[in-house]
């Protein structure tokens, strides 16, 4: 995709938030317990590469991703012998891949172990696969469901020398929410599957950030870290942080067009929005193909510390608000961050739009550069 760096729209990454992030919660946590940073899915639309040095920087002990060709971008681009942990399912067909990077992998099944075993042939190496063994407590997504399974799977693996039985985890479905009923039900299943093990794994997982934030006491070895590491509220507006974090994303343009409005001139497709007399229009150049979603078109962009209303229908690559009065071309226009002490938060206006900041943060495209403050 080609960038658009002939354009004003810039989405600028602030490292030493994240990396002030990354020290909060090493503070808050137990003291002796790993972080592993969640750099998945572009860490999270800011820039794996980027966001992984800043937060190896500030000490993270490995990195969490979700599909095995962004751990091998990682270990190509600067993170050569570090822990990377491919949380998602990984194709047997890789093993050797796999084994020969160092990359652990989450497993789910018996079957998934030997049909990677077939793949081990085709290894330049005679490195062992690294095992994680997903456990399903109540997300319904991955993993193993009982204790039956989980101690065949111990069976077979603890016979097999061609891996590495390195760790054992679940992943909770409402660690953001106010009812802790869920949580405690998957921590309780969790620690009964742990438990049934002839011989805990080295590293036993459970945690993301809402876990991390709001029940730290659970006894683990590791914390995966990702939306908190950015500077954002896992629960959006439903739990309060409980220290604070800096937002790391800063989504700014730039006025490109202005003029002034006669009553009832409409606005974009669909001729939706009619103006008032004398109303002052500006261009942005951000559309719903930068990921600035149509569904955002009840929010406000900030200019010049006033929040200004989106108008008409988002359109492919722009959009228009209205201006309390005229502005040059050229005058900064806020879309996600601060401007003048007020601010838009993804988390905030995730609420408005039926979804959740993760959602906002990873949907901002390629086609928007990233500039980095370090
Ligand atoms: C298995 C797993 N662990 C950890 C995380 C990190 O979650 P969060 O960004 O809420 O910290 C994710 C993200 O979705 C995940 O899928």
């Amino acid at each position: 995709m080609a960038v658009g760096n002939h354009r004003p729209t810039i989405e600028t990454v602030d490292l030493g938030a994240i990396k002030w992030n990354v020290q909060q919660i090493r503070q808050a946590i137990t003291p002796g317990k790993k972080i592993f940073a969640v750099v998945k899915a572009d860490a999270y639309g800011l820039g794996a590469i980027p966001v992984a040095k800043a937060a190896k920087e500030a000490g993270v002990d490995g990195f969490c991703v979700a599909v095995l060709d962004e751990a091998l971008e990682l270990r190509e681009q600067g993170m050569p012998e570090e822990f990377i942990l491919v949380m998602g399912p990984t194709e047997p067909e890789d093993a050797a891949l796999i084994a020969d990077q160092s990359i652990s992998v989450a497993v789910s099944s018996i079957e998934w172990l030997k049909e990677a075993l077939a793949y081990l042939e085709g290894r330049k190496t005679k490195k062992p696969i690294r095992v994680h063994l997903a456990t399903d407590t109540g997300m319904g997504r991955i993993g193993l469901r009982t204790v039956e399974e989980v101690q065949a799977f111990e069976g077979y693996i603890e016979n097999q020398g061609d891996f590495i039985f390195e760790g054992i985890f679940t992943h909770f479905a409402t660690a953001d929410g106010e009812d802790p009923t869920q949580v405690d039900k998957q921590l309780a299943y969790f620690q009964e599957l742990v438990g049934c093990l002839k011989k805990r794994p080295p590293i036993v997982h459970l945690a993301n950030s809402a876990i991390t934030l709001w029940h730290e006491s659970f006894q683990t070895d590791a914390i995966r870290l990702g939306i908190a590491m950015y500077g954002y509220n896992p629960s959006d507006t439903v739990l309060d942080l409980p220290f604070a974090l800096k937002p790391s994303v800063q989504l700014d343009t730039k006025i490109s067009f202005v003029k002034q409005m006669h009553e009832g001139d409409t606005i974009a497709y669909g001729a939706r929005y009619r103006a008032y007399e004398g109303e002052w229009i500006a261009t942005l150049p951000i559309g719903y193909a930068d990921g600035w979603r149509r569904d955002l078109r009840h929010q406000t962009v900030i200019v010049d510390g006033q929040r200004c209303p989106i108008r008409g229908v988002i359109c492919m690559d722009q959009c228009m608000i209205s201006l309390p009065k005229e502005y040059p071309i050229g005058t900064k226009a806020t879309l996600l961050g601060k401007n003048g002490g007020i601010v838009n938060n993804p988390s905030e206006m995730a609420v408005e739009i039926d979804t959740i900041g993760y959602e906002i943060l990873t949907g901002i495209n390629q086609r928007v550069p990233r500039k980095y403050l370090s």
